[in-house]
């Protein structure tokens, strides 16, 4: 054996750390786009083999310092100066390794995914849309407003509400789509004639009543039935509807929500009901694991 071999401190072991940390990053990528509880068994194995893996570094102290020959000109303080360096360069190239990884890896992952799994939560204003008997039982009324009348026109939206009576429990029951389609957010129109010469204009909302049999999107051929579930063409899922209360005899439109499917008409439906999301966004069914991430230039 060499002067040289016998005095350079023995290499650690191979550590198996390293691996697990690996697997441990790859569950969380995984599970940021697939589901929670892969991210959260990720995230585990991660800081656990990454704390292994640190714990490893800063404690492995070769033995064969004291054993080896001392070399000429080098002294006990030398030798452990030269290890403790070793250590401290290794620490810190995990430690900005991991600095630049999370600083490059997580505001894309953020405004990646984040937004296909919190919604839109966006507080949509409360509209009046004046006495329900305004809505004659049976028949969808066009009731167009404006959202934020300071800004103007870019906030019109249109509802189609429905009056379906009372639920067997006597509570009123109203459908009150929101007319944006859900693929990609063109404004959706009833398939029926309008009829104009019932008109009207309450506390600044525009209401026709129509004959809608069914809903379509002139965009790229959406079609929704008369319930607003999704019949054919690209849409992803039921159209959204508003929550509605009755406030002093009028029928208030409140926040907005997505509906997976609605099982039934009228008062007898059973809606699934989610979070809003945005257009082109899965709420349920295999198809929400898969494809999670907004559609590009969707709208709201
Ligand atoms: S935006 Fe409605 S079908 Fe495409």
């Amino acid at each position: 054996m060499s002067e040289r071999e016998q005095h350079t401190p023995p290499l650690p072991a191979p550590s198996l750390w390293p691996i697990g940390f690996a697997i441990g990053i790859a569950c969380v990528l995984v599970g940021l786009v697939v589901s929670t509880a892969a991210l959260v068994i990720g995230l585990v194995v991660t800081l656990v083999f990454g704390g292994l893996w640190v714990r490893d570094l800063a404690g492995k102290r070769p033995p064969a310092v004291a054993a080896a020959p001392k070399p000429a000109m080098a002294t006990e303080a030398d030798l452990n100066a030269t290890t403790d360096r070793a250590t401290f360069l290794s620490l810190a190239t995990v430690g900005v390794g991991g600095l630049i990884g999370a600083g490059v890896t997580l505001p894309a992952l953020g405004f990646g995914v984040l937004p296909s799994f919190v919604g839109d939560r966006v507080e949509t204003k409360e509209v009046d849309l004046g006495p329900i008997s305004n809505f004659p039982e049976g028949q969808y009324v066009i009731a167009t407003y404006l959202e934020d009348p300071d800004l103007g026109e870019v906030t019109r939206r249109t509802a189609f509400v429905r009056n379906n009576g009372r639920t067997e429990a006597g509570e009123p029951s109203f459908t009150t789509i929101f007319s944006r389609c859900v693929h990609l957010g063109c404004p959706v129109q009833p398939n029926g004639p309008i009829d104009e010469e019932a008109r009207q204009e309450v506390n600044g909302v525009e209401l026709r009543p129509v004959l809608a049999a069914s809903f379509g999107c002139p965009c790229h051929g959406g079609l929704y039935d008369s319930e607003g579930n999704r019949n054919a063409g690209p849409p992803v899922r039921s159209l959204d509807r508003y929550e509605f209360s009755i406030r002093n005899g009028n029928l208030i439109l409140g926040r907005l929500f997505s509906v997976g499917d609605v099982d039934g008409t009228g008062a007898k439906a059973r809606i699934s009901k989610y979070y809003r999301a945005y257009p082109g966004v899965h709420v349920d069914g295999i198809e929400k694991w898969l494809y999670p991430i907004p559609t590009p230039g969707s709208t709201s």
